[in-house]
């Protein structure tokens, strides 16, 4: 009873929340305007309507989509960014979140996060600025919009676990479901980009933030499972490179730490990534051993829109 009950207001907020901004959705099917519809759809003139999920989220994807992350990794990956992790480098995102903010005047702001997994980061960014009395006080944070898309319904349905003041929308990052110009900043991290879709959605005077990895991001992980075949090495030259070409570049900045790995978070840690696919694990008393800390480097970059 208390599930069913809760599972309501988890969609009455969603829909509440998807009602209030919905001017910034375009149909994914004709790209016209959207409204909620009397059944509490977000549907189009065109009646292309889209329910919404009892967990709290929208399903926008116009065609199936075969899962390429395992449930068992996001919620993997939802543990490790739990037990703080990521902390160094949501401080650094909040931080370059806050200076484009006051640098701008802005009454609120409309956040996107693109590949959002399953969410952490949007939500832990979204609390952070909630709780920063300093800037975003008063009326700024209540007028501000934050939405984490996804490709994968197991990601996304996490996140709306979490979090039920964010609108969760499984969409394609390739097809965003999203008017020009709708948001401020969209947040990229370790996630594939669409730059073209990306400076559609971007308001004019927007940054796009983009996180990728440095060479020693998670090399334990590489150490262990690669030694010297294929993988053992990154370079991420040519996504930088890539990035440089489609938006100008306002800021790079790195970040690299050792985060100490408590015994009991390690079978999450090394289910949490790709990396790790097909390599087998045989029993985790290896990787206790033979892993006690972490290495977070990562590179940010900022960006906006290339001025003609
Ligand atoms: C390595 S995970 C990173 C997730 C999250 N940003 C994080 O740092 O924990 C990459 C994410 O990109 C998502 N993704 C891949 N292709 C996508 C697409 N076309 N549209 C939206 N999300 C996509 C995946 O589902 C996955 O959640």
């Amino acid at each position: 009873m208390s599930i069913s009950i809760k599972s309501i207001k988890k969609k009455d907020r969603a829909c509440e929340l998807i009602q209030k901004n919905k001017m910034i959705f375009k149909c994914p099917v004709c790209s016209s305007i959207m409204f909620i519809n009397h059944s509490g759809s977000l549907t189009c003139n065109s009646n292309h309507s889209f329910d919404l999920s009892r967990k709290g989220y929208i399903n926008l994807l116009t065609s199936s989509y075969t899962p390429v992350y395992t449930k068992e990794l996001f919620e993997s990956r939802h543990k490790v960014c739990e037990a703080g992790f990521y902390d160094p480098l949501i401080d650094k995102l909040a931080e370059i979140i806050d200076g484009y903010k006051q640098s701008k005047e802005h009454k609120g702001m409309n956040i996107l996060d693109a590949g959002c997994g399953e969410g952490s980061h949007i939500n832990s960014i979204f609390n952070k600025i909630a709780n920063n009395s300093n800037t975003f006080k008063g009326s700024k944070f209540e007028s501000s919009t934050f939405v984490g898309i996804d490709i994968s319904k197991d990601s996304i349905n996490i996140g709306a676990r979490n979090n039920a003041d964010i609108i969760w929308c499984v969409a394609d990052l390739a097809k965003l479901p999203f008017q020009n110009g709708s948001f401020d900043v969209v947040l990229n991290i370790l996630s594939p980009a669409n730059y073209s879709e990306f400076n559609r959605v971007l308001d004019d005077e927007g940054i796009v933030i983009k996180v990728v990895p440095g060479s020693e991001y998670l090399i334990e992980l590489r150490e262990l499972f690669y030694k010297g075949e294929d993988g053992s090495e990154y370079s991420n030259n040519i996504v930088i490179d890539y990035f440089k070409e489609k938006l100008d570049v306002k800021d790079i900045k790195h970040i690299n730490y050792k985060y100490e790995l408590d015994r009991q978070l390690l079978p999450d840690f090394v289910k949490m990534t790709p990396l790790t696919w097909g390599k087998v694990i045989d029993g985790l008393n290896k990787y206790e051993t033979d892993i006690s800390t972490a290495t977070v480097d990562l590179t940010i970059l900022v960006g906006t829109k290339k001025k003609l």
